[in-house]
């Protein structure tokens, strides 16, 4: 029986960033494409019933003659050089939880089944938790379908050449009306449990959070023979919104507001850009608060345009609200697991499912805090511990 860390060794293999660090393993590209085959090959192993559903997620049930599914998942993909744990644990928990249950002989009465999300990140197409948004219905396939990456190949392209049908994209009629109850292990992604020195916690809520751009536009020029008062530099505005944007979300209670993205064009060093595109994401305990933080810097950005010659135009790429997770399932959690709860301020599939389906989320140590970059890191033991629970979480609720 594999532990969380020899499984974790498998998927380290693949999409390595030599450049960025970490990895990079983007929705229907090579390396995540390897590691559902990877995922379709364990869950076979295991006996599960593979079944992919209309948007790239898979589902492998293991079956029961009972109603009420349980389901367990989380993601492949990555953010650009992101680290090691930030969905394949969820993913090598789940199939260590089913290693355990099979080897004491365990008879689920109700189905059980482990899930893969398809672009949890966002890391290609833009808009986070798309696999689950679009099984959930609260993605409408005509807008993911158009959504493009940086090479301009669409969603449905992207879907086609992976095998996936986009003509059968749309809310999950198959998997998802099965699941009574749904529990995502993750690894924290912050110094919540190392504070505590605890293992393992309980997720209480999400942020409210999303994503929106951000486009200047000017006049492209040469840099040399450009005098400065002659120029309308889309970078400058584009520049000076990055540090409002940390001023703006440092008046608002615990909001963060984060600028990871930029793309000038045409990008020349010897060229003043004609158009720079920014994006901004911002996160905050309300929708009011995390509204009110993207209207100032609409405001903002406007006024910085203008001072420049240039303007600039705003669309939202993702929004989602406050979650807070099922009452209930929290206190059972919490007893069950002896774990102490504590809120997130990032975003997951459980978070999306949380308004369809009774949904929980197991958080397990990270001593760094950092993630979303190559340091994110939790012990083999804690991880072994992330699967013992979430197999005590599976037993329970399926019997
Ligand atoms: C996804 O991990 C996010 O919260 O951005
Ligand atoms: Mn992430
Ligand atoms: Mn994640
Ligand atoms: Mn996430």
């Amino acid at each position: 029986m594999p532990s969380p860390s020899e499984l974790l060794a498998d998927i380290r293999r693949v999409g390595r960033d030599r450049e960025r660090g970490g990895y990079s393993r983007h929705v229907f590209e090579r390396c995540e494409l390897e590691l559902r085959e990877w995922f379709v090959e364990q869950a076979a192993r295991r006996g599960l019933e593979v079944l992919p559903d209309g948007n790239g997620n898979i589902w492998a049930w293991w079956p029961a003659p009972g109603d009420g599914a349980v389901a367990t998942g989380s993601h492949l993909d990555s953010v650009p050089g992101g680290g090691e744990f930030d969905g394949p644990l969820g993913v090598v928990s789940a199939l260590c939880a089913v290693d355990r249950l099979r080897a004491e002989g365990f008879r689920p009465r109700r189905p059980l089944a482990l899930v893969v999300f398809a672009e949890e990140e966002g890391g290609r197409f833009g808009v986070p938790c798309l696999g689950s948004g679009l099984a959930t219905g609260t993605v409408a396939p005509e807008r993911a379908l158009a959504l493009r990456d940086e090479s301009g190949t669409s969603l449905a392209e992207a879907m086609r050449a992976a095998g996936v049908d986009p003509e059968r994209a749309g809310p999950d009629r198959t998997n998802l009306p099965r699941v009574a109850r749904f529990v995502e292990l993750h690894v924290e992604q912050g110094r919540g449990l190392a504070h505590r020195q605890r293992p393992l916690g309980v997720a209480s809520t999400i942020l409210a959070h999303g994503r929106w751009r951000f486009r200047f536009t000017g006049q492209g020029n040469h840099a040399g023979a450009t005098p400065l008062d002659d120029r309308r530099d889309p970078m400058l505005p584009a520049s000076l919104l990055v540090s409002e944007a940390r001023r703006t979300a440092a008046r608002y209670d615990d909001a963060r507001a984060t600028v990871g993205r930029i793309r000038p064009v045409p990008s020349g060093t010897n060229v003043i850009a004609a158009s720079v595109d920014l994006w901004l994401d911002a996160r905050a305990h309300s929708d009011a608060d995390t509204r009110g933080m993207v209207e100032e810097l609409r405001h903002r950005a406007e006024a910085l345009a203008a001072e420049e010659g240039c303007a600039v135009r705003l669309s939202e790429e993702s929004y989602s609200d406050t979650v807070s997770f099922d009452g209930p399932l929290r206190d059972e959690l919490t007893g069950m697991l002896a774990a102490p709860e504590l809120p997130t301020g990032a975003g997951h599939d459980a978070g999306v499912l949380a308004a369809r389906i009774p949904t929980g989320m197991l958080f397990v140590r990270n001593p760094t805090g950092v993630s979303h970059a190559p340091e994110e890191h939790a012990e083999p033991a804690d991880c072994d511990a992330g699967a013992e629970a979430l197999a005590t979480v599976l037993r329970r609720w399926s019997r």
